[in-house]
């Protein structure tokens, strides 16, 4: 900092002394000094700046790597809503292009831009003790330069929140499009798609020209303000010198002093831009940084083993104000029951047992684990014992023994492998060159949906929790894996609370209750026997069809 000064400073005041004492006054002596100097300033400002560089470049990359890391810890503790409205692309725009926006900024620009206007403040400390009236009049420059300044730049910056917008959909829509790119190639919709990504593109470049004309007004009307300013100084320099107000001297100074504070004016205004792109990336940084954070953890009770025990207590739901999921709805469980829920479509069987997992709060009613209300316990220590194959089934980019023990992870690899062969995951371990260790993902081995459902389970088997969740953890089976994956969940299933959730009835019959929902209310509940002894009964006719079906299809 100091060099880049010495440098924009020195210069200048080196001419007008070389001017006004070695040549007017024939002072020859100064002459030798006054080029050494002139000759190492380039050095030691060489100097300076690279230690300065070095230490903002680092400075900037710490303060990005620490925005970036809360910004990824603060999203895993968002609340489930929100993620679930938000898109991945979006967020992902937010932790990549918002924050790299910030860095160029914090990294390259900002302090060149303090060294500047430290450096053009003592300018004018000097300059006023050379002329007084040149100073003053270019004061009335650096007025103009800043009512151009204030009108210009919140147009711009609004323009600039709206490029970026256009860019969040546009990330958001390429993620969602690639991730689906077999449906699109199914449809033959690969020009469709293309084109919808050209429309989506333009719109953005649209936003992003008029930005730029924006921005290019503003640039050419400082310029054009600093550079009148430069003229004034020659041209009413040249009078006074004539009028003998001030010496030869100093009116060189002073026009080098203007010339080197076009630099950081134009500086100032080219750095405007990217401190206004920067400012929009703050807000929107902060905008997720202050986005509903997951339920607040009220409870800090720390149930050293849980039983199992689950009751749901008059228990209203809704993600939505004024559409009701769960109504008015209790079911008793006891600890090492398997309780199956069955249900239509969208009658609300994910969302119960996401409410075991407390990912939302319950409005009205409670929920009993063990006896004591979830929401007074230590949800985080609570989670351990609990473990769930999702509807859909989440693999890492990882190896299999890492995914395996995810919910587990100081597991030993005997462990990981009985929780393997237990769901039936064997012939997967066999027939993979490095099995445990094979990488599982895009560009590695890729498992078919059913060997996907069969890693969950094998990841919950070996989570060893008190309460094992279901969902629909059998569907995309064959009914020949489906029956051995059945005998071996039996036995998981024995010592521990269970929810499945089954389309196909036939899984669990064995259960020790079965609960028929609709409409987010229980319909029916009761034992197999029990229930398929009511003789109009939902689950009885929900039974009967399907092993018709199934019988049908066995006789054809
Ligand atoms: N995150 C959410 N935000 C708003 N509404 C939701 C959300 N998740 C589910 N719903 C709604 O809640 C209702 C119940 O959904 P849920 O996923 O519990 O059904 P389900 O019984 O599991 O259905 P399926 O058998 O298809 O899995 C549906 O009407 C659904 O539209
Ligand atoms: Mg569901």
């Amino acid at each position: 900092m100091l060099g880049i000064m010495l440098v924009d400073l020195g210069s200048p005041l080196v001419i007008a002394i070389l001017i006004d004492h070695v040549i007017s006054l024939g002072r020859y002596e100064l002459l030798v000094p006054l080029m050494v100097f002139f000759l190492l300033l380039p050095f030691a400002s060489a100097a300076c700046r690279t230690v300065s560089d070095y230490t903002i470049t680092l400075l900037g990359q710490r303060v990005i790597f620490d925005i970036r890391l809360d910004l990824y810890r603060h999203i895993h503790q968002l609340h489930c809503q929100y993620i679930q409205n938000a898109t991945t692309g979006k967020i992902m725009e937010r932790i990549r292009g918002d924050v790299q926006q910030l860095q160029t900024v914090l990294t390259s620009n900002t302090p060149q831009l303090l060294v500047q206007v430290v450096t053009g403040f003592i300018m004018v400390v000097i300059m006023l003790t050379l002329s007084v009236k040149l100073t003053l009049m270019m004061f009335a420059g650096i007025g103009l330069y800043l009512v151009n300044y204030k009108v210009m730049v919140p147009r711009i910056r609004k323009i600039q929140r709206r490029y970026r917008r256009k860019l969040d959909r546009l990330s958001a829509y390429s993620q969602e499009r690639l991730a689906g790119t077999l449906v699109v190639k199914s449809f033959n919709r690969e020009r469709l798609e293309s084109r919808n990504f050209i429309k989506r593109n333009f719109l953005a470049e649209r936003v992003f020209h008029r930005f730029r004309a924006t921005n290019l007004t503003y640039t050419i009307l400082s310029g054009a303000i600093t550079w009148g300013n430069y003229a004034m100084v020659i041209v009413v320099g040249t009078l006074l010198v004539i009028r003998q107000e001030i010496t030869y001297g100093a009116v060189t100074a002073m026009v080098a002093f203007s010339f080197r504070l076009l630099y950081p004016a134009s500086l100032l205004a080219e750095l405007s831009n990217q401190l206004q792109q920067a400012s929009v990336s703050l807000d929107r940084i902060f905008e997720l940084m202050n986005a509903p954070k997951d339920i607040p953890e009220v409870g800090q009770k720390r149930l050293v083993s849980i039983k199992g025990d689950v009751v749901f207590d008059r228990v209203n739901f809704q993600y939505e104000t004024g559409k009701p999921v769960l109504c008015d709805l209790s079911l008793e469980v006891k600890a090492g029951q398997t309780v199956a829920l069955v249900g239509q479509t969208g009658c609300g069987k994910t969302t119960l047992v996401n409410l075991i997992y407390r990912y939302y709060r319950i409005d009205d009613g409670r929920l009993l684990i063990d006896g004591h209300d979830i929401n007074t316990l230590d949800i985080h220590y609570y989670r351990r014992s609990l473990a769930m194959v999702p509807q859909e089934p989440i693999i890492f980019d990882a190896t299999l023994a890492e995914n395996i023990a995810y919910g587990k992870p100081g597991a030993s690899r005997e462990q990981m492998e009985r929780a393997a062969r237990l769901a039936e995951l064997g012939p997967v371990l066999d027939r993979l060159e490095k099995g445990l260790d094979s990488r599982l993902g895009a560009e590695y081995v890729t498992l078919s949906v059913g060997e996907r459902q069969r890693l969950c389970i094998a990841r919950a088997i070996l989570a060893n929790p008190a309460i094992l969740i279901l969902d629909e953890a059998t569907s995309s089976l064959d009914t020949h894996s489906e029956k051995l994956i059945q005998v071996a969940m039996e036995r998981v299933m024995a010592k521990r609370t269970c929810f499945v959730i089954a389309h196909r009835l036939s899984t669990i019959v064995n259960a020790d209750l079965i609960v028929v929902m609709d409409g987010g209310r229980v319909l029916e509940k009761g034992a197999h026997s029990e229930l398929m002894a009511i003789p109009d009964g939902r689950y009885r006719y929900l039974y009967t069809t399907q092993t018709d079906h199934s019988s049908m299809a066995r006789t054809t």
